[in-house]
């Protein structure tokens, strides 16, 4: 197991009110590990060779990688990445996470690493990966293009940041009312609590740059300015359709949020 100092050192050095901020959203997800663990679970064969064919283009035709997947949650990426044979490090804010993270991998018979840490302040050497890789992260981010140059710094050069997201919070009325509707279904047939993320994000969604989403612009430039070249965005379009046909009913609606993939490539010295 990787040894990860970043977080206790992150928390010494920075600023009452951002340390606030990183502190909030770990215990949320500590809270939401539990459901968000299940959701994986229900839904993991069938998202496997989805999520395989969406990643093939960026992952070198077969070649052997390190890859560093980031705020990996339950281990989602992790683990497929893994099964398919790549050596992964899976980091993540909430201890919660990471325990169930341990646990899938423990249940696949899987070698990964985990690691408590900040994706804004990663505890790993310069050049250590082939590819950086996060999905649904950005959006939860105070400091994206912090965030972006470290995924840079820990590249080799030639190697690549994978981004997958979606526009989850968009305040236009229609996709406001569709999102309400999947939160009320979540409710009456999967137990959630949607007040809790209220209660959480709420108060810290104006200090997270990236909240409500991201237009493919803003996106291109954070990759830029990072020194990433080769920058493309594509629409997970297999993945958006797999949803609407396989998840439950308040996923099929939260799931027309459109999907992206961002892929950017570190110099060549
Ligand atoms: C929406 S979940 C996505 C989990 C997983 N990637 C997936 O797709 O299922 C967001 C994850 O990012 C983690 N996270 C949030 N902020 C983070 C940060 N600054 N550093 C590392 N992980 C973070 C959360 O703890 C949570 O596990």
């Amino acid at each position: 197991m990787q040894s990860c100092f970043a977080l206790p050192f992150l928390f010494n050095l920075q600023s009452g009110v951002l340390m606030d901020v990183k502190g909030v959203i770990a215990d949320y997800w500590d809270k939401r590990s539990h459901t968000y663990h299940n959701d994986l679970n229900k839904l993991r064969a069938d998202e496997h060779s989805i999520w395989v064919g969406a990643l093939k283009d960026v992952l070198n035709g077969g070649e052997h990688l390190k890859i560093l997947d980031l705020g990996t949650g339950p281990g989602f990426l992790a683990l497929i990445l893994a099964e398919i044979g790549h050596e992964v490090t899976g980091l993540d804010i909430s201890e919660g996470m990471l325990e169930k993270a341990r646990y899938n991998a423990r249940a696949r018979n899987l070698m990964i690493d985990f690691c408590l840490a900040d994706a804004e302040n990663l505890p790993f050497q310069d050049e250590d990966f082939d590819l950086v890789v996060s999905k649904y992260l950005l959006w939860t981010l105070p400091h994206p293009e912090r965030a972006v140059d470290e995924w840079n710094r820990v590249l080799k050069p030639g190697g690549k940041v994978v981004l997958i997201d979606g526009v989850w919070f968009d305040p236009a009325i229609n996709r406001w009312l569709r999102r309400n509707l999947s939160t009320l279904l979540a409710i009456v047939t999967e137990r959630r609590n949607p007040w809790r993320f209220k209660r959480y994000y709420n108060p810290i969604k104006d200090r997270l740059p990236f909240y409500s989403g991201v237009k493919p612009h803003e996106l291109y430039t954070l990759f830029n300015e990072a020194g990433l070249t080769n920058v493309s965005l594509k629409p997970l379009s297999e993945v958006q359709e797999f949803y609407m046909n396989c998840g439950s009913l308040s996923r099929k609606i939260i799931h027309k949020e459109p999907n992206f993939i961002l892929t950017g490539e570190k110099i060549r010295c």
